[in-house]
């Protein structure tokens, strides 16, 4: 089948080499022509594990080509739209500046019966208003919503095995210009697309545009809640004295709850779930909805409030002033197997103590490149005994395999004093305080 990706950012570039991978003949469509002169020559413009050996083979078959000419789309059959919504500036709501101009760019090269398959987070009914826009252009191709679900760092993995897959297919009684009805080409296209998926087992579920829509938007809703709810329990286990770790295995074992989703720390980032709960609240106020997302903004607040206390934890450990003193920062990506610093806790906590004065220097396996570009003043270390060596207290926030795996031994022999802040509970407290460090987790009980 032929395909056209429009956008080749973290979502578009895996998709498209994926659907290659498959056996489909795909091109990748982006304006950016440094990210599609990369992506041809087989270069990953992002850290993700496996991306690089599925560029690379899938271009190798000659059915992965990358353009920045959206002509390059003719002759596909279905278009996935898979460009950005980031948060608009100054506001809540997406921006969808570049969905509306992908679909605009592509109008003049569909065909009838095309079918433009959006996969872009985006607010409830925007689908519709697409279909408006295609059906008005007169091209006869047709419109359906297919949301994603990719976890970066196992981007490839989720996209080859996704644990489900959506339709949101056009209303009954839209038909073809073939008088075929619209729903029944559309399902058709999208299932020789994920053929070796659906005859895999994986479970589909077939509904109309906003439930799709909804679907996407509802999952990182309710996986944010759920990193939230296991940070306010964080912030009552301090003022108790009560584990949160052993509470959320606790909890977790309940099959209803599950433990997934429940490891309390300095919260969530990354390029989806902040900017998609609060584009998601904004989309219910304009429904006249907002108090039925009016706990999103809680959500959120909680979240952002864990940074601030990993902060003070480290004010706190050195005596009330940081001026001067080294700090380690263990981690800058906003979460493992990954190089995005969009919306990085990581890197916010590296950045306010910075602010306070103390003496900073972070590191990370694949991340620090693009934090040098966004945060300049901040010190660098290219690998962790830099970091580490002369620190007066260390902190862990993002937690890559290497620093969960570090020998408190070791470790205290090149630092100044023996002070961890574990922002993300990845350490064992006990190993650490046996060792001769002051530990200190969040919700969890200090040790020293
Ligand atoms: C998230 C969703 O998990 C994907 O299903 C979705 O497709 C994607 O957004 C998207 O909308 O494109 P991702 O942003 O890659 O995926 O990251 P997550 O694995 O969800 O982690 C998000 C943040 O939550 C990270 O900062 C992570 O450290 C944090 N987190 C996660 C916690 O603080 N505690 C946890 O228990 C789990």
């Amino acid at each position: 089948m032929r395909i056209s990706v429009i956008g080749c950012g973290y979502l578009g570039a895996v998709h498209a080499a994926c659907m290659a991978h498959l056996g489909h003949e795909v091109v990748g469509i982006d304006v950016d022509h440094d990210k599609v002169r990369a992506l041809a020559a087989g270069v990953s413009p992002i850290f993700e594990p496996n991306l690089d050996t599925i560029l690379s083979s899938a271009r190798e078959s000659g059915r992965l080509t990358f353009s920045d000419d959206p002509a390059a789309a003719a002759g596909a059959q279905v278009h996935f739209v898979t460009v950005g919504t980031p948060q608009r500036k100054g506001e809540n709501a997406a921006d969808m500046t570049y969905v509306h101009a992908a679909v605009d760019a592509l109008l003049p090269h569909l065909r009838p019966g095309d079918l433009v398959a959006g996969k872009s987070t985006v607010p409830v009914g925007t689908a519709a208003l697409l279909a408006e826009k295609v059906a008005a252009s007169g091209t006869g191709a047709l419109v359906a919503w297919n949301p994603e679900f990719l976890r970066e760092g196992f981007a490839v993995e989720d996209t080859l095995t996704p644990d489900r897959i959506v339709y949101g297919l056009p209303p009954a009684g839209a038909t073809t210009v073939d008088g075929v009805p619209a729903q029944d080409h559309a399902r058709r296209l999208l299932d020789e697309v994920y053929v070796s998926a659906l005859e895999g087992g994986t479970p589909l579920v077939v509904t109309d545009y906003p439930t799709a829509e909804l679907v996407k938007v509802s999952a990182n809703a309710f996986l944010a809640t759920k990193i939230s709810f296991i940070n306010a329990m964080a912030e009552i286990a301090d003022a108790t004295g009560a584990d949160v770790t052993a509470l959320a295995d606790a909890i977790g074992h309940d099959t209803r709850i599950g433990r997934r989703f429940l490891n309390a720390g300095i919260g969530f980032g990354g390029g989806c779930l902040p900017k998609d709960i609060r584009a998601f609240a904004a989309r219910a106020e304009e429904l006249g909805k907002g108090e039925s997302l009016a706990f999103l903004r809680e959500v959120d607040a909680i979240n952002l409030r864990r940074r601030q206390h990993v902060v003070d934890m480290v004010v706190d450990e050195l005596g009330g002033d940081v001026v001067g003193r080294k700090v380690a920062i263990l981690g800058l990506s906003f979460k493992p197997e990954s190089d995005d610093i969009r919306d990085s806790p990581a890197l916010d906590v590296a950045v306010r103590l910075k602010g306070l004065g103390a003496d900073v220097v972070a590191t990370d396996p694949h991340a620090i490149l693009n934090s040098i570009r966004q945060h300049p003043q901040l010190g660098f270390a290219t690998n962790t005994v830099d970091a580490l060596f002369g620190a007066d207290a260390i902190v862990l926030v993002t937690e890559w395999a290497e620093y969960r795996d570090l020998d408190p031994e070791r470790v205290g022999e090149l630092v100044r004093a023996k002070v961890v802040i574990d922002g993300r509970n990845a350490l064992d407290p006990q190993r650490w305080a046996d060792a001769g460090w002051t530990y200190r987790g969040m919700g969890r009980p200090g040790v020293a």
